[in-house]
């Protein structure tokens, strides 16, 4: 799903994440394990303001998981409890009502100490387009329930799901924009598959993606792609192109002249890439921050 933000959707899409605060006790920021700041919203702080919040880092199958501990680390010195999840299979997903909990645990001793008994805690979840809400959605509630339609815009009646006996979900997910005015951003949810090649030149995605892959796993691409000389310098687009070519030459990609066909071996990379082919990969770490 490719949503254009224009600035009216934006200002309605935030306008429903603040109307759906009021209506719950905590937040799940779900984010990207691969790319968790290019996948988070810009404005984030600002809406959520001082409601409680959980961050999970979907699709950690696919990224790497000593970087995924190293962001879990570096969220905690932020002060924001974090998990790393794997929507499509259901791994630690069940973590997130206890952690939900434990988060929400003086609130839940006040109710006690009230006499009040305890409800279940009701939570939102909210994250950029094809981060996993859906996915998530369904996995917490045990069957299909998220509507895939769900823009921007587009209301429907609240629903509350039951996650056990504990947590209750509100059905539809608050949809957030990423910080697209990034280049580099749009570059790197782009070699997730998040951003829809026809608005992005697929050669320039891959000159971004091998950028990424020859700095952080220079090993795995040359064991991959057969590819034996790294760059000598990697802010030195000429060199960057040069493993590309090199990667094309490997792969056959040749058109007439010798010539390597960059179209084609940017579509092989960015497909290997996305089908984990290359093992789990990061695709930025704190040390980017
Ligand atoms: P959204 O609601 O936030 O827009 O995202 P959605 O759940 O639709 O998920 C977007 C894509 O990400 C889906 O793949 C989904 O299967 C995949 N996905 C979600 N969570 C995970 C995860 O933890 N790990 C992995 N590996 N993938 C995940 P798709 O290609 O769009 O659809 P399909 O292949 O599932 O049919």
């Amino acid at each position: 799903m490719t949503i254009q933000w224009f600035p009216g959707h934006m200002t309605r899409a935030r306008r429903q994440i603040q109307d759906k605060l009021k209506l719950i006790d905590i937040v799940i920021e779900l984010l990207d394990a691969r790319v968790p700041i290019s996948s988070r919203n810009p404005m984030i702080d600002e809406i959520l303001r001082d409601k409680p919040r959980l961050i999970v880092l979907n699709k950690s199958d696919l990224a790497d998981s000593r970087t995924t501990e190293q962001w879990i680390a570096a969220f905690a010195e932020q002060g924001h409890a974090c998990i790393a999840v794997d929507s499509s299979t259901g791994t630690r997903v069940n973590e997130i009502p206890v952690r939900a909990r434990a988060i929400l645990h003086a609130m839940i001793e006040r109710q006690i100490a009230k006499g009040i008994k305890p409800r279940a805690v009701r939570g939102l979840i909210v994250g950029i387009p094809n981060v996993g809400k859906s996915t998530l959605i369904n996995r917490l509630a045990g069957r299909n329930i998220a509507a895939t339609g769900d823009r921007p815009g587009v209301t429907k009646g609240q629903q509350w799901i039951k996650v056990g006996t504990e947590m209750e979900l509100l059905d539809t997910p608050g949809i957030l924009w990423p910080k697209f005015e990034d280049q580099i951003v749009g570059y790197r949810l782009a070699m997730t598959g998040a951003i829809r090649e026809q608005v992005l030149n697929v050669e320039d995605i891959a000159f971004f993606a091998v950028k990424v892959l020859v700095k952080r796993y220079w090993p795995t691409i040359a064991e991959r792609f057969g590819v034996e000389t790294p760059p000598k310098d990697i802010e030195d687009a000429d060199e960057i192109v040069r493993v590309m070519e090199d990667i094309g030459r490997k792969r056959g990609c040749l058109i007439s002249g010798g010539r390597v066909d960059l179209e084609k071996t940017s579509g092989i990379i960015l497909r290997e890439l996305r089908a984990g082919k290359l093992g789990r990969i990061s695709l930025e770490g704190p040390d980017d921050l």
